[in-house]
């Protein structure tokens, strides 16, 4: 009996105690200040990114969009940040990420070991596998085919490493170039006679351009699945933060609403999920 009074009691003040720290000023959970300043500011984030990738990241009169654009944006609404996509190039991206310019990037970048030796990165968003465009009729099928033809590649992709695989590393006939729509372009005009680059930018630009008369190649022997990530700088605090917010809008249906507004069906989220187990 006298026990259990003492419990009660001891219950009791508990219950007093938690009711009081709950009226409190102190403890504010309200999501939406999770990352604001005293006075009730968000703070603002500066995100980097080539905009000459389409259906990911593109300028549209003027402004960039895509479905990076629609997916940071949940991401940010999610973690409680204001936000500021900067159009800095691909390559000075990497050390804008690396030297601070840049909080993160965010442009379809695949995650790849050699990249990990330098950045961090979020948990994968999207899945993507590299292709081959070639104007309808060439007689490129497969990855090998590659062999003795002019190849347009954007400069420091991972289709310009997939190609040096395959016409070893330091071959004249891989021509490098600062965006993915201006090794399209070179094709357009004869210059390479294939490009290799992500499926989804590459069956895009082929269905919107049909009397370009190109087509895509697929080779999932040469060319394997690859994650897209957000790009830190090694050791920052926002990679933890980021993923958990990530991976909210992947729970929540959000990240699914965006995909299929974008591409016309479901997202693979299970799949990611597990490859972000690897
Ligand atoms: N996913 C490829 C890579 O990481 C190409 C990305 C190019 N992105 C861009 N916005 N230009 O190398």
């Amino acid at each position: 009996m006298k026990m259990k009074g003492k419990f009660l009691f001891g219950f009791a003040i508990l219950f007093v105690i938690g009711f009081l720290s709950a009226c409190g000023t102190g403890g504010d959970n309200n999501d939406d200040s999770q990352n604001a300043d005293g006075n009730g500011q968000k703070e603002t984030l500066i995100i980097g990114t080539d905009a000459a990738f389409a259906p990911f990241e593109y300028l549209d009169k003027g402004e960039i969009v895509g479905f990076d654009v629609d997916f940071i944006d949940a991401v940010m609404t999610e973690a409680g940040y204001d936000y500021e996509i900067k159009n800095v190039g691909w390559d000075p991206l990497f050390p804008s990420v690396e030297n601070g310019d840049v909080d993160f990037g965010l442009s379809a970048i695949s995650i790849t070991d050699d990249r990990m030796e330098t950045y961090d990165f979020s948990v994968p968003y999207f899945e993507s596998r590299l292709l081959i465009m070639v104007p309808e009729g060439s007689n490129i099928q497969s990855a090998e085919d590659l062999e003795g033809k002019l190849v347009g590649v954007q400069n420091g992709t991972t289709g310009q490493t997939a190609v040096e695989k395959i016409l070893g590393e330091n071959n004249e006939n891989i021509k490098k170039y600062e965006t993915t729509a201006v090794a399209i372009m070179a094709m357009q005009n004869g210059d390479v006679e294939a490009v290799v680059t992500d499926n989804t930018v590459a069956e895009e630009y082929v269905s919107n351009n049909p009397n370009e008369k190109f087509e895509v190649i697929e080779d999932p022997e040469n060319f394997a699945p690859e994650y897209y990530g957000l790009m830190f700088k090694k050791g920052s605090d926002l990679k933890a933060e980021l993923d958990e917010a990530i991976n909210a809008v992947l729970d929540s249906g959000k990240y699914a609403e965006i995909y299929e507004e974008y591409f016309g069906y479901e997202p693979d989220v299970e799949a990611l999920k597990e490859a972000a187990q690897e």
